[in-house]
């Protein structure tokens, strides 16, 4: 069945006393209005309208990543019935219409399926939920058969409709066919002056179209934002669930109320994770990872039995099997550590190849090098790899060793199985097998003496 989408994310967002739009506000790493677009593609729509008021060129520049998308202005907000009338020329009306929200981000397609299966076979359908209070949301109004008949707005509700429990969610599945004709109904002659979407219940319930209600089981998939206060509460439900995923996908997690995932965590057999760990992007732990303490990680893969110590921050890195980092190592961009390598404590690396069970231990930058196997670099080793305007590669053959605090100038070559000795400034080739030393040769002054005060 096809059907058309339509967004509503037209509102201001006062209450987030920001000047970023409600609806790009973030959760999980992602805008709001991301989510919901993510689940609304997931349904194979053939239209997805976006309708936008407030700022709208931020909001279509954000959304820029996601194709296909229609946009439809509403300059004035008018109501949500008057917001999907904005979206009709951009639909095709004889189709299903699903009606979603940008600021109900933790809506589910399969939620949404059933809605869409009722509306494909000719009913109105409505997303309804039963919360503690129905205070401040449109009731459901049914016959005495249990029919819907009607929503009725808190504002415009009778002291008996206001004791319904079952709630409208705002979320709406529109045969198709009727719609034109029904949003062109549309009057704002009621409390708040408003063009309801929701009058188009009774308008079904009048021409005899069938009307149902779906039950929402879960609050939070239906529930909104308008304050910061609501979206951490859903920030914080969302990493819930995703930590059980975790668990019951057989992960330890120290604490599943201290980890975020802010993207795709894919875990191996026995991985076990700290407390106060981010991950961002798309992040694979291989079989026996273990992560520890606040450890940063963005779109990286890590392979069986590596260890990433506290602290350590690594994007776009790949880390090989039973490597160790850190702690308080700092991995960046197209880092690339193979089996058994290590880094440790303080160490930055950059576009940088560590071969096989090389080691890079104590406080250095190795940044564009490709460095081969069981090479040792000392403590304090920089590669200056910047001359102001260009970058220039360091290469390192297996089983040198850099002695400590030394500087390799780049462009470089070290040959294999070469030494520099300790503290050396290297501009020119290191030759394979011998000792290169590149530093002022030490003296000592016999018989100075210091100068002493009179
Ligand atoms: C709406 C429903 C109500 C339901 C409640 C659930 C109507 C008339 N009422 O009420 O039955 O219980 O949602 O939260 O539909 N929007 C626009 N343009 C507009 C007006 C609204 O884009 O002109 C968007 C808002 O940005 C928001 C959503 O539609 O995302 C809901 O609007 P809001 O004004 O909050 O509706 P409610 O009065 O809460
Ligand atoms: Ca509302």
């Amino acid at each position: 069945m096809t059907c058309n989408i339509i967004i509503l994310a037209a509102g201001k967002g006062s209450r987030m006393y920001s000047d970023t739009p409600k609806v790009l506000h973030k959760l999980a790493g992602k805008p709001m209005l991301g989510h919901v677009i993510d689940t609304a593609q997931a349904l194979s729509p053939q239209q997805v309208v976006v309708v936008y008021g407030h700022g709208g060129d931020q909001v279509q520049r954000e959304m820029a990543v996601y194709e296909g998308l229609d946009w439809a202005e509403q300059a004035e907000q008018l109501g949500t019935g008057h917001a999907v009338q904005q979206a009709l020329p951009k639909i095709v009306p004889a189709d299903v219409s699903l009606v979603l929200y940008g600021d109900v981000p933790l809506i589910k397609a399969q939620t949404l399926q059933a809605l869409l299966d009722q509306a494909a076979s000719g009913a109105l359908a409505v997303l309804s939920v039963e919360p503690e209070s129905p205070a401040g949301y449109g009731r459901i109004v049914k016959d005495s058969s249990g029919v819907v008949t009607a929503i009725v707005e808190e504002k415009d509700a009778s002291d008996a409709q206001k004791a319904i429990r079952e709630v409208n969610t705002g979320v709406m599945a529109i045969p198709g066919a009727h719609i034109e004709q029904w949003l062109g109904q549309l009057s704002n002659d009621n409390a708040q002056g408003e063009y309801y979407l929701t009058d188009l219940v009774a308008m079904a319930s009048e021409q005899g179209v069938g009307v149902t209600s779906v039950v929402c089981a879960d609050e939070n998939e239906v529930a909104g934002v308008n304050n910061k206060v609501q979206l951490a509460a859903l920030e914080r439900h969302y990493q819930r669930q995703t930590a059980q995923d975790l668990l019951l996908a057989g992960a330890t997690l120290a604490d599943p109320n201290r980890i975020d995932v802010r993207g795709q965590l894919q875990v191996g057999r026995d991985v076990s994770i700290d407390v106060g760990c981010v991950f961002e992007g798309n992040v694979t732990l291989a079989d026996g990872v273990r992560i520890g303490p606040y450890c940063q990680i963005r779109d990286s893969d890590i392979a069986s039995g590596a260890q990433i110590e506290a602290y350590s921050s690594i994007d776009r890195a790949s880390i090989g099997q039973a490597a160790t980092v850190g702690p308080y190592a700092r991995l960046r961009e197209g880092t690339v550590l193979a089996e058994n390598s290590k880094v440790g404590n303080f160490v930055e690396t950059k576009k940088t190849h560590l071969g096989k069970g090389s080691k890079a231990n104590h406080l250095s930058y190795i940044g564009d090098a490709e460095v081969g196997e069981a090479v040792n670099i000392g403590a304090g080793t920089i590669t200056c790899n910047y001359d102001g305007v260009n970058k220039f590669k360091t290469t390192i053959g297996d089983r040198a060793f850099i002695g400590s605090n030394s500087s390799l100038v780049a462009p470089i070559d070290i040959g294999e199985g070469a030494t520099v000795g300790a503290g050396s400034t290297v501009s020119k080739e290191a030759p394979e097998q011998q000792l290169t030393i590149g530093r002022a040769k030490q003296v000592t002054i016999r018989n100075w003496k210091r100068p002493e005060k009179k």
